[in-house]
């Protein structure tokens, strides 16, 4: 069985590279992995990842690609020359390109599709062309996810469950958790961190109550005692 920590996944979102490096040290030895987005890749770079990743935990490069086949193949095989361990992808880019994705991925690299953004709403759905209602979208994109091959989701908690019960072998990310006493912030669909993992979370992703706290270190133990309530539950 995993420990409670290695579920704890810290986003290093809104910091400098430098900034990042150091929260990342310091939190190292308390959670399981760390989200690495765009806003620091593009600031960052390579070098920010191999730094990160040099702390000996697992690194989760969210850079959502979704282009044609090759050139996602082309960007997954620098992803795994960085060490990263997961990168994520959009399942609307298409079968073959999540195939592409994959195979660049080998054994290395978990590929996980993004199915639909939490920012997109019924009415923007339609507004592109996507019909029925987000549910099913996620649903439809899930299945195109699974049809190319990918290793999982990006999900929120309350999805989560649902992709849980349907791919039972998907490696499942979730965003969006706070402690009961965190403010929400901008995030509105949360789930508690003992939620997420009974809803079968892998990675629990987690920024701001963490990185923004007074003590991350703290801040970190506090999620990691909440998911081990969780499994002990
Ligand atoms: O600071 P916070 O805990 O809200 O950070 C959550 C991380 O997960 C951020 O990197 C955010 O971009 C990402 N994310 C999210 N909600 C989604 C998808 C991704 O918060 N639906």
């Amino acid at each position: 069985m995993r420990q409670a920590s290695e579920y704890l996944y810290v986003a290093l979102d809104q910091m400098t590279p430098e900034e990042a490096e150091g929260l990342a040290r310091r939190l190292a030895a308390e959670v399981g992995g760390f989200k690495v987005g765009m806003d620091l890749f593009n600031q960052g770079g390579p070098q920010v990842v191999r730094q990160i990743v040099a702390l000996g935990r697992p690194v989760f490069l969210d850079l959502k690609l979704h282009d044609i086949p090759q050139t996602v193949a082309r960007g997954v095989k620098a992803v795994r020359e960085l060490g990263a361990r997961y990168v994520n992808v959009h399942a609307a880019g298409g079968t073959a390109m999540l195939q592409a994705a994959k195979e660049a991925a080998g054994d290395d690299v978990g590929v996980l599709a993004v199915t639909l953004l939490t920012s997109i709403d019924g009415e923007t759905a339609q507004a592109i062309g996507w019909q029925g209602s987000p549910a099913q979208i996620v649903e439809r994109l899930a299945r195109i996810g699974q049809e190319g091959g990918v290793d999982g989701f990006v999900t929120s908690g309350e999805e989560a469950a649902r992709l849980r019960a349907l791919w039972p072998g998907a490696v499942l990310a979730v965003p969006g958790v706070r402690r009961s006493a965190d403010s929400l912030g901008d995030q509105r669909r949360v789930v508690t961190p003992d939620a997420a993992w009974r809803a079968g979370a892998d990675l629990i992703i987690v920024g701001r109550p963490i990185a923004r706290a007074a003590d991350p270190v703290a801040a970190a133990q506090a999620f990691v005692q909440e998911i081990a309530e969780g499994m002990a539950s």
